[in-house]
């Protein structure tokens, strides 16, 4: 099969190199109106593409099967729906859209048209954090109070100095993920701000949300693009669990960060073999996107709660399974 990668910044490098790892996928063309990101990318992995600025370009010069989605999340749901309307299987990278009717068009459509629509989850399936999931599950029964702090150091800022409410869109989306493998009761509100912290970055910002759930349960996060300190974690953050008579934390260890194996590869390598491995399967082609709406609806309701700084209910999630 050939791909059309879409967005040519920091996160293409991760999807080339895993592609390249699998084998089963050439690289037919690279889209980015930074067409020095383009070439870069392609130098770098001595590929041989199509340049294009945008899909339509990239679609006009190469025959393609899929396309994979590295825009900045505000281009997430443009690039996939057209994608798809061209009878495109779609690989994106999170956020699969910024709201729930969006993300449940895209679904939709894909499933009409029996294409893949998969998304990016790798924090929510971290080994270690799944490893941490059991733990509680095992230990812990509900309602929990749940806690976590991602504060993350970038190399560079890339889209996130222009994207608006940068780190509730880019980056508490993987909390998302991972506190409804913890917490499996339907959230029912969502409290978020996000206030901009120039002071200590150009592009740094802290988002602080609060999430209720139907049992009782509660989870509170502090997510923020800080200058690098003491205080960083990786993107995974660091997590606390508390039920009566139970209490857990866990951190990924730094150390085990780039300690990946051939046999081992990293959590988002083993989704992106995931997806290519669902490109492959023959008969009923499935829409795994359908399983992240729930971390949708929550991102939603979030950015409502940003913009309106009021508390705001998390919009129900229909069963798309039939
Ligand atoms: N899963 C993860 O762990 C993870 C980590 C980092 C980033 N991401 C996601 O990957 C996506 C890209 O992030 P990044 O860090 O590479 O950002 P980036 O800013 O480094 O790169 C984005 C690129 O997209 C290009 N672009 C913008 N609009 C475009 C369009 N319409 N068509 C084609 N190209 C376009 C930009 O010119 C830029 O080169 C985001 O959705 C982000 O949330 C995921």
């Amino acid at each position: 099969m050939k791909a059309a990668l879409i967005g040519c910044g920091a996160i293409a490098s991760r999807w080339v190199r895993s592609l390249l790892a699998d084998g089963r996928i050439e690289i037919a063309a690279l889209a980015d109106p930074d067409q020095q990101a383009a070439r870069a990318l392609a130098d770098r992995y001595e590929l041989t593409p199509a340049f294009a600025t945008t899909l339509d370009e990239a679609l006009a010069l190469a025959q393609v099967d899929v396309v994979v989605n590295l825009t900045p999340p505000d281009h997430h749901y443009r690039v996939s729906r057209e994608a798809l309307a061209h009878g495109l299987h779609v690989l994106t990278e999170k956020p699969l859209a910024l709201n729930l009717p969006d993300a449940l068009d895209l679904v939709h459509l894909a499933r009409e048209r029996g294409l893949l629509l998969a998304v990016m989850q790798n924090r929510g399936a971290d080994p270690g954090f799944l490893a941490f999931r059991d733990t509680v599950r095992l230990g812990g029964r509900p309602p929990f109070a749940v806690a976590a702090d991602a504060l993350v150091t970038l190399p560079g800022p890339g889209f996130r100095r222009s994207q608006h409410l940068p780190v509730t869109t880019d980056l508490a989306v993987h909390a998302f993920d991972q506190v409804r493998t913890l917490i499996t009761a339907p959230p029912t509100e969502v409290t978020c701000t996000e206030t901009p912290t120039g002071f200590l970055a150009s592009h740094s910002s802290i988002a602080t949300i609060t999430v209720r759930f139907a049992d009782g349960s509660l989870f509170t996060y502090r997510g923020g693009y800080i200058f690098d300190s003491l205080l960083r974690t990786d993107a995974n953050g660091n997590w606390w669990v508390e039920a009566r008579g139970f209490a857990a934390r866990w951190a990924s260890n730094p150390a085990d960060r780039h300690k990946t194996t051939e046999a081992e590869p990293p959590a988002y390598q083993r989704r992106i073999t995931a997806m290519v491995d669902a490109l492959h399967q023959p008969g009923i082609v499935p829409v795994p996107a359908a399983g992240n709406l729930g971390s949708i609806a929550l991102l939603d309701a979030a950015l409502q709660s940003a913009a309106s700084r009021r508390s705001v209910p998390v919009p129900e999630v229909p069963d798309v399974r039939s």
